[in-house]
Parts: C-alpha cells; structure tokens; sequence
C-alpha cells in the first residue's frame, strides 16, 4: 500500500489503542453507585495521559468527553451527575485525536447483574457489529456491510436504528462515506483499500424509531425500549481489513470479567 496509506494506518492505530485504553479502564470502575461523570473524567484523564486529546470535548458544542448512553438511550448521552444502579446496562463512546488523526470506538456495559433480555439484546449487537467487519475486503459493498447487520438483527427480533450511521475518519470525525447499518446486499459502491471508517449499529429491543431530547444530543428510542451499540474503528486493506480499537486486554464485550 502507497505510504499515504500506511502513515493513515499507522497513525489510526496510534488514537485507536488510546480510545481502547480508556473503554479498558472504564471496565474497572463501572459498577452501580457510580456517575456518568466519574466515566468522563476518566476517559478525559487516560485520553490525555497518552498524549491525545478527546475529539467529542467542544466537537460541535458538546461538552464532554465521551458519551453516556443508559438503557433507553440510543446515543450522544450526555454525561452528567446521573447514578448508575443495579441492572443498567450503559454504552461508552470514546474518540480520541492523536497526531492529527482519530480513532472511535464504544462497548456496552453490564452495571451489577442484568436482565437476561438485556444481555441477549447485546450479544446480538456485538454480533451484528463482527459479522459485518468480517465481510469486509476490496469487493465488499457497502450495501453488503448493512445487510449483514440487518439481516442478522431482525432475524433474532430486534430492530437496527435508521437515524444514525457509521462514517470515514481520519483527519476529521466524521466524513464520507456514511456506513448505513441496514440495506441490500450488493448495493451501493465497492469498499477501497486504505478506506478508514467506523462500524457502529445501534439495535433497539423494541422498534426502530429514535426520539431526540431536548438537549440536542441524546438519542432515545421513541417506545423507550432498551438500546445497546458497540463500535470499531477498521481499515480496509489489500486482503481484507485491520480493527484499530481492539482491546489490548481482550475485553471487547462483556460479561468482563476483570
Ligand atoms: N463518537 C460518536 C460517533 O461514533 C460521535 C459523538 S459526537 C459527540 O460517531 F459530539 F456527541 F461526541
Ligand atoms: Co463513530
Ligand atoms: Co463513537
């Protein structure tokens, strides 16, 4: 690959470890008693022990580090002085800005002991999220990239959110081109080696609709149903792809067990 390409890769692999990093250290202090502040100031501490900086911090006005998304909330949670208790499950999305370039990922969370509904309905987000990155090479569309996920998703009852979407990153957050998390299979334009984008389906219990809240960021099913997410951050490359926000410690999903 060009060494355009290689220097991308090498530099989303660098924020992507550090994005990571900090969804590792959440597991060790997620439990119930705790606030959604707690988790944002340990993501804005590891972040910036590592020579980074958070790219949701100030990113269209946002005001915090990493984003909060409990039980019914979809995503963009805010976080806050919100105690979580026993039985919340909680999604953490962690962005980190390393040398000009970014890296994305979130995991779901289990607070204390959850319900077995709660725990299918992230295990087949988790699922949906590694079924599509494993289709992933030169001849992938992206319509094959959503229909992976839907098909699978549905056929196990749930319902893949429409509002919401992957996105190319590199030197910015968000750019082209959108990764829809539903569609048809060989539909839409062939995946690129040296493509950098996210993979990130949101999955409702219930039906798809999403509902914003008054604050202009959280996203919230519309029958407050629970919602689950998890996210990567992938290279495409000349035989297939690269995670870049792999855990170095193997927890990519839970139960953690720590
Ligand atoms: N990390 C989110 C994503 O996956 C975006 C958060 S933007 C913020 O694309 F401003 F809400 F932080
Ligand atoms: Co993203
Ligand atoms: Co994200």
């Amino acid at each position: 690959m060009s060494d355009d390409i290689q220097e991308a890769f090498e530099r989303t692999r660098a924020a992507g470890i550090i994005a990571a990093g900090a969804l590792d250290e959440v597991v060790k202090i997620i439990k119930p008693g705790i606030t959604t502040n707690q988790i944002d100031s340990l993501c804005y501490e590891f972040i910036n022990d590592n020579g980074a900086c958070s790219a949701p911090l100030f990113y269209r006005g946002f005001p915090k580090s990493c984003c909060t998304s409990p039980n019914h909330t979809i995503c963009h949670g805010i976080p806050g002085n919100k105690t979580l208790i026993d039985g919340d499950i909680i999604n953490v999305d962690v962005t980190s800005f390393k040398n000009g370039w970014h890296g994305d990922t979130s995991r779901m969370f289990y607070v204390g002991e959850v319900s077995i509904k709660a725990q299918k309905l992230i295990e087949v987000t988790y699922g949906s999220m590694m079924k599509a990155i494993k289709i992933l090479n030169k001849k992938t569309s992206l319509g094959d990239i959503g229909s992976t996920i839907q098909t699978y998703v549905e056929k196990e009852g749930f319902s893949v959110v429409r509002d919401f979407c992957g996105h190319g990153i590199g030197k910015k957050f968000h750019q082209e081109p959108n990764i829809l998390h539903y569609g048809k299979k060989g539909t839409g334009p062939k995946l690129k080696p040296g493509m950098i984008f996210t993979v990130e389906p949101m999955i409702n219990e219930g039906k798809y609709e999403a509902k914003m809240l008054n604050d202009g960021w959280t996203a919230v099913t519309k029958d407050k149903k629970l919602s689950a997410q998890f996210e990567h951050t992938v290279g495409i490359t000349e035989t297939g792809y690269e995670i870049f926000t792999l855990s170095k410690k193997e927890l990519n999903h839970p139960p953690y067990s720590v």
